[in-house]
């Protein structure tokens, strides 16, 4: 798989990520998950198919993995597999965040599975933890889920601790999410502190049914970002699981998911899409997408939605 700059950061990544949100935790939100990891929701359980999931993805060429503080176990899954297949730092690039804190006690009928925080406290809380799991594998530290109501890019404290982490080492960036994210990204390209631009990477979500943020993400990477597309399934809506989405497949050869996936590798702003796969099968599934021709990329119509509209339907997304 081709590697590539992410942006000015000085960190490399794989044109396909693999995201951990649906493989350190029992409980996530997209369709089936209850479905895809039934049967090894024990914490022992999850680590083994975490694992299996990660030498799928190593031995493909998959060289950046996205975890966060709110994913269950996943940085230390995902430590606990880089130690014993003793790959080197610098071998592979590794994204976290802070911000959300994980609340759900390993059930999947949890009241509440994450709880966001953004002030300096967590902030250091967390950021000592993931080092804690981490050391100094951890590459890119991003805030979790930026939006303009949350506020977190008016704190100055919080800003000027993350410009702190990345004069000592570390890349920063921002997650964002929700229908106001491209004026977040747009932010996010002005945002100094003591003359020096923050944000080394945006992660945001585009996807043929919410494309929003396509225009500010093409300007976050003019101005040098490395961008990170998550969400490129919308959540698996756009895969062979969800029968109720109005798509025209006019490929019968790839799958929705890949042409879905292909369609985010094809925006020239892009330099890693995240795959979300929660198992191996989905996992080659979801590569196939490097094997789709430039021009098929466009193969799945998909009419796109209304970002309130788009948002408003992941909102009511269960956790299974
Ligand atoms: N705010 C943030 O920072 C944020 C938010 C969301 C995600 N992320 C990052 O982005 C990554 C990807 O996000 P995501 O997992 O939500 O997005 P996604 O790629 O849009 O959806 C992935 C889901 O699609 C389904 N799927 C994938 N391939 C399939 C196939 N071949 N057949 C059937 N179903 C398939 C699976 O869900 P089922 O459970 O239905 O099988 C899988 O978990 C995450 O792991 C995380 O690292 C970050």
């Amino acid at each position: 798989m081709d590697l590539v700059p992410l942006g000015r950061s000085g960190l490399t990544v794989s044109r396909i990520g693999l995201g951990l949100a649906a493989l350190g935790r029992p409980g996530y939100i997209n369709l089936g998950h209850g479905e895809d990891v039934s049967g090894r929701r024990t914490v022992s359980g999850l680590r083994a198919h975490a694992a299996s999931v990660l030498d799928a993805a190593y031995g493909a060429g998959v060289r950046y993995f996205d975890a966060a503080r709110s994913y269950g176990r996943a940085e230390a899954f995902l430590a606990a597999w880089l130690d014993e297949r003793r790959i080197e730092p610098g071998a592979v690039t590794i994204g976290s965040k802070w911000g959300y804190a994980y609340t759900a006690g390993w059930r999947t009928d949890a009241p509440v599975h994450e709880v966001k925080d953004h002030t300096l406290d967590t902030l250091d809380r967390q950021h000592a933890e993931s080092v804690d799991v981490l050391g100094d594998r951890l590459d890119l530290y991003q805030i979790h889920s930026a939006t303009e109501p949350g506020g977190v890019l008016d704190r100055r404290d919080v800003l000027h601790r993350l410009a702190r982490l990345r004069s000592a080492g570390t890349a920063i960036g921002i997650t964002t999410s929700g229908p106001g994210q491209a004026g977040v990204i747009r932010r996010c390209i002005e945002i100094e502190v003591d003359g020096v631009p923050l944000f080394d990477a945006v992660q945001a979500t585009w996807n043929l049914l919410e494309r929003s943020a396509g225009a500010a993400l093409g300007e976050a990477g003019d101005a040098g970002l490395g961008v990170i597309v998550k969400e490129a399934l919308a959540n698996g809506r756009l895969t062979a699981r969800n029968p109720g989405l109005p798509v025209v497949l006019r490929n019968a050869e790839h799958s929705a998911d890949a042409l879905a996936i292909a369609a985010a590798l094809a925006q020239p702003w892009s330099h890693v899409i995240l795959s979300g796969a929660a198992t191996v099968e989905q996992l080659r599934s979801n590569l196939r997408a490097l094997r789709v021709p430039a021009a098929a990329a466009g193969d799945l119509e998909v009419e796109a939605e209304t970002p309130a509209e788009y948002w408003e339907r992941r909102s009511r997304l269960p956790w299974t």
